[in-house]
């Protein structure tokens, strides 16, 4: 991507000054970990139990050539049900699916990539695999010597086991047990936003945590998600993000429209941008989506500042973003069953009355507005626009 070394610099700093004025809540795994949204694929919402080396081998070598990898994904990450059986000395291996995780991480890393997995602080995952319970330092240490380089962390069967207060404490073993080994792992917790997750997620080592149920690839479900995320706003920032689950591009059941308006919200959102669909069989209207380079930089700005809403008259709503150079990212959407106009008023985002206006995913200029800007925008669809 053009101008990425500046992005990187301005994000580095961005990071360090907002480590030492948040007198460290950046517990989590070290310094400049995720520090801007984790960008990459999963296994779950396209494979789910069907997920192999093979599937994982395919979607790694998609991802380093189709244009991904160029445009900031990273990290290829096994979901649930990889897990076989613990050896006489407690250590887990991957099931017959899974017959070498070491070399999976070295296929990955030779493509440039990083590999990630999945457990449970419970006996089990919510497939019935065999979870980390009574096995987390030995499970960490087992991840790191394989090359792992992000972990999901489940609460699945934990619910058995463990009374909800519990739940903060619990997740900071794990990662305590990853920041044991030396090894910079991002930490990803997925207790679906329960006990408000939110408010101690960074403190006991999050890089990022789900808010919310399982996603699935509905425009309803994928909507109440992601217009539900404002207020948390506050919450996020570089190295610790709040997850309103992983991306449906392109696994059918939403329309293009629909499609961009998820992403469009996600980037608004600075949620990370785990696709979850299956790489090597996409079509060009889907990889454009995700890899559009100027939605996108909304999502990895280096300010890390979460978007909120702005204004909403029924269906339609106005959400902001303020990027690191002083300008907006804004979405007009709606969620209305026709076309229908929405505009957005520069006093209420805090602009100049005279501004000038990009459309991001039409990637043109607009021109120079006064007052207002207004779009006619499609059903359950968005215009994203930069503001300046
Ligand atoms: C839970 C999680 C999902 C997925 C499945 C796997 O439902 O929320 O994201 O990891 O478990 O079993």
């Amino acid at each position: 991507m053009k101008g990425q070394p500046t992005l990187q610099r301005m994000r580095v700093s961005f990071v360090v000054l907002f480590f030492f004025a948040a007198g460290g809540v950046a517990a989590a795994q070290g310094l400049g970990l995720a520090s801007a949204p984790p960008m990459g694929w999963n296994s779950w919402n396209h494979f789910a139990c069907k997920v192999s080396d093979a599937i994982i081998r395919a979607q790694a070598s998609a991802m380093a050539i189709n244009g991904m990898k160029a445009a900031g994904y990273e990290y290829i990450n096994i979901d649930d049900c990889w897990q076989g059986k613990r050896d006489a000395s407690g250590i887990i291996h991957g099931n017959k699916r899974f017959p070498d995780m070491k070399a999976l991480a070295d296929f990955v890393h030779s493509k440039g990539l990083k590999l990630g997995i999945y457990s449970s602080p419970g006996p089990r995952t919510c497939a019935g695999y065999p979870g980390s319970y009574g096995h987390e330092e030995q499970d960490a240490k087992t991840y790191a010597a394989w090359g792992i380089d992000y972990l999901k962390y489940d609460w699945c069967s934990a619910r058995e086991v463990y009374k909800p207060s519990q739940m903060p404490a619990v997740y900071k073993k794990m990662h305590e047990a990853l920041a044991g080994t030396g090894r910079p792992i991002v930490y990803s917790l997925c207790e679906y936003g329960m006990d408000r997750v939110w408010r101690w997620g960074a403190s006991v080592g999050g890089n990022l945590w789900r808010t919310t149920g399982d996603i699935s690839d509905d425009y309803s479900r994928m909507a109440f998600i992601g217009f539900g995320q404002d207020g948390l706003e506050k919450y996020a920032g570089p190295g610790h993000w709040n997850d309103p689950d992983m991306l449906e591009v392109g696994n059918g059941h939403m329309s293009a429209e629909e499609y961009r308006t998820h992403m469009s919200l996600w980037c608004l959102l600075a949620a990370p941008l785990i696709a979850g669909n299956d790489l090597a069989k996409m079509s060009p209207e889907t990889l454009a989506i995700l890899t559009n380079p100027e939605v996108i930089v909304i999502d990895q700005d280096p300010a890390g500042l979460e978007g909120h809403r702005v204004s909403q008259e029924g269906p339609l709503e106005v959400w902001e973003k303020l990027l690191a150079d002083g300008s907006k990212a804004v979405g007009l959407f709606n969620r209305g069953e026709s076309t229908m106009p929405v505009t957005v008023r520069f006093k209420e985002i805090g602009v100049g009355s005279s501004v000038s206006i990009r459309d991001l995913w039409e990637r043109k200029e607009l021109g120079t507005f006064k007052g207002s800007y207004t779009a006619q925008v499609p059903r359950h669809g968005v215009v994203l626009l930069k503001i300046r």
